[in-house]
């Protein structure tokens, strides 16, 4: 009798965008998919990232949205937050979608197992601690997607009330009157707005000497200058030296800078995550991790040991759910000898959901400099918008980074970096323009709907070809 439970084509570990990302394309290309996950489908993304965070965004939103009602003549009283109907929509759009995938995951036949995979020699997979059972697998291809998980900082022993990393902060059973965010990044600036147009009283404590470290250094200034009107305070070029915890457990003093301190009842630790591979045992096999945990990959995706890729926050590439979704889908096309073309991370596009949202591909006016690039940028700003203005919200640029031709009007688009109103939405044209290598003559070729928000993309664009229509 064989020690082998199941055989598959392909077995996936990790449910998140990575894993059900390769489990669903494979699937539906007709590969026999077994996708192992211990504890909710949908990964961080789902449960304890993407959704969640966006969805208490929108929350905030909403809430300066009542704010400024009277500005359009509707009348409504001052708004106040049920924090706890906030916490029971968003809980119900995660099980919408965590119902959605799984639903999907079954159309497709792929083979559900709940439990912690482990990979060992010769593609061998086993399934422990779950509703499975134990079980021992064996697939033709395995994908690695165990993602990746929270980190803190010594002396910031998380305890889930005064100190929270994102998962504590997205189920908080109250809003925090006062709250300091150690690191600006991604999450820190989401959280850090989300928390502030609540009403709790923000400092960003940065240690890099701009928030939002790979953003272009306009767009990232206009978001700290928004923050400061809405009362968040940033600081930047601060490294936090430690905390004094009240002895009621009420909150704590945070000390950084040279002696500084700032006393709050909360902290939440957003200083990147760390690739979680501690489940995956990888004993008996040549995968290859590094010295941060990552599991290291060739530009396909495939690791060390034959027949096993890895995918996801897991390898040191943008930990974002649509990289991972796009390296779910390389490993598969490679597993089937597609010899499919590497990803281009320089390209990655980036949305960042504070207010103002932020998003951003390429090259910012920096980097193309430091590459060697002969440069032009041109900037336009939301406040000569339409739409804009009619929304009622005009915070935020447009930058357009390009080669600059021997006239100085510009030639290749090499990035292109917006901060403002929807840019989340309008980044469709620049993350094209950037990854198609197109010229601004190119894109200027293009008519933008009016009134829309995208004008001011056309606009940028159209002024580094040596012709402005309106700025
Ligand atoms: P994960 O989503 O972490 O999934 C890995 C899965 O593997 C988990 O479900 C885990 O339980 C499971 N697993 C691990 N080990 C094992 C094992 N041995 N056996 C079985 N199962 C295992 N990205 C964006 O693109 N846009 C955003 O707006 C965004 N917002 C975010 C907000 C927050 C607060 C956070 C924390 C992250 C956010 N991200 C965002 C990042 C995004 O969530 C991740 O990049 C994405 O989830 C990575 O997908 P993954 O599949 O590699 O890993
Ligand atoms: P991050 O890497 O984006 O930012 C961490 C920040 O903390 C950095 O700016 C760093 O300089 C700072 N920092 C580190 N140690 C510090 C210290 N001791 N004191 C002060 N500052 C310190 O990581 P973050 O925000 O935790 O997010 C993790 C990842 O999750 C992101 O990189 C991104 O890939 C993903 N994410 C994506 C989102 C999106 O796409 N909208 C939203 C949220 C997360």
């Amino acid at each position: 009798m064989s020690a082998t439970d199941a055989h598959h084509d392909v077995i996936v570990i990790g449910g998140g965008p990575g894993g059900y990302a390769a489990a669903l394309y494979g699937a539906g290309i007709g590969l026999d998919v077994g996708l192992i996950e211990y504890r909710a489908l949908g990964g961080t993304c789902l449960n304890v990232g993407c959704i969640p965070a966006k969805e208490l965004l929108e929350t905030a939103h909403v809430f300066r949205t009542v704010g400024h009602a009277a500005d359009f003549g509707v009348q409504a009283s001052a708004p106040t937050i049920e924090w706890g109907t906030t916490l029971a929509r968003k809980q119900s759009i995660i099980d919408q979608l965590v119902g959605g995938l799984s639903g999907l995951l079954k159309q497709r036949k792929v083979t559900v197992y709940n439990g912690k995979g482990s990979l060992g020699a010769d593609r061998t997979v086993t399934v422990s601690g779950g509703e499975s059972g134990e079980l021992t697998l064996q697939g033709k291809a395995v994908v690695l997607a165990a993602g990746s998980t929270t980190r803190s900082i010594p002396g910031f022993d998380v305890d889930g009330s005064v100190v929270m990393t994102s998962d504590e902060v997205l189920s908080m059973p109250k809003l925090p009157g006062s709250a300091v965010v150690i690191g600006g990044g991604a999450i820190g600036c989401e959280f850090a707005s989300m928390m502030g147009d609540l009403g709790t009283k923000v400092t960003i404590l940065e240690a890099l000497p701009q928030i939002l470290n790979g953003c272009d250094a306009d767009a990232a200034k206009v978001v700290e200058r928004s923050f400061k009107k809405r009362g968040i305070t940033t600081r930047t070029g601060v490294m936090v030296n430690g905390h004094t915890p009240k002895p009621d457990g009420s909150g704590t003093t945070v000390h950084f800078g040279d002696g500084e301190s700032v006393e709050v009842d909360a902290v939440v630790v957003s200083v990147g995550r760390r690739p979680f591979a501690d489940l995956l045992g990888l004993e008996g096999t040549a995968v290859g991790v590094d010295e941060r945990g990552f599991v290291q990959i060739d530009e396909r995706c495939r690791t060390a040991e034959a027949g096993v890729w890895a995918v996801g926050d897991l390898v040191n590439t943008p930990q974002l759910a649509h990289v991972a979704f796009a390296e779910g889908m390389l490993a598969i096309r490679d597993i089937l000898g597609e010899e499919p073309a590497p990803l281009d991370h320089h390209g990655t596009p980036w949305c960042i959901y504070c207010n103002p949202e932020v998003a951003f591909a390429g090259h910012t006016e920096a980097s193309a400099k430091e590459a060697g690039f002969d440069v032009v940028a041109s900037k336009h700003h939301f406040v000569g918008n339409g739409r804009a203005k009619i929304v009622g919200d005009t915070d935020g640029i447009v930058k357009v980074i390009a080669e600059k031709r021997p006239d100085g009007t510009g030639g290749r688009i090499l990035g292109v970096h917006m901060v403002g109103p929807w840019v989340t939405e309008q980044l469709g044209q620049g993350y094209l323009a950037v990854n198609w290598e197109a010229t601004v003559d190119d894109v200027a070729a293009f008519i933008q709907p009016h009134p829309t928000m995208s004008e001011l993309f056309g606009e940028t664009v159209l002024s580094l070809t040596g012709r402005g229509l309106h700025g």
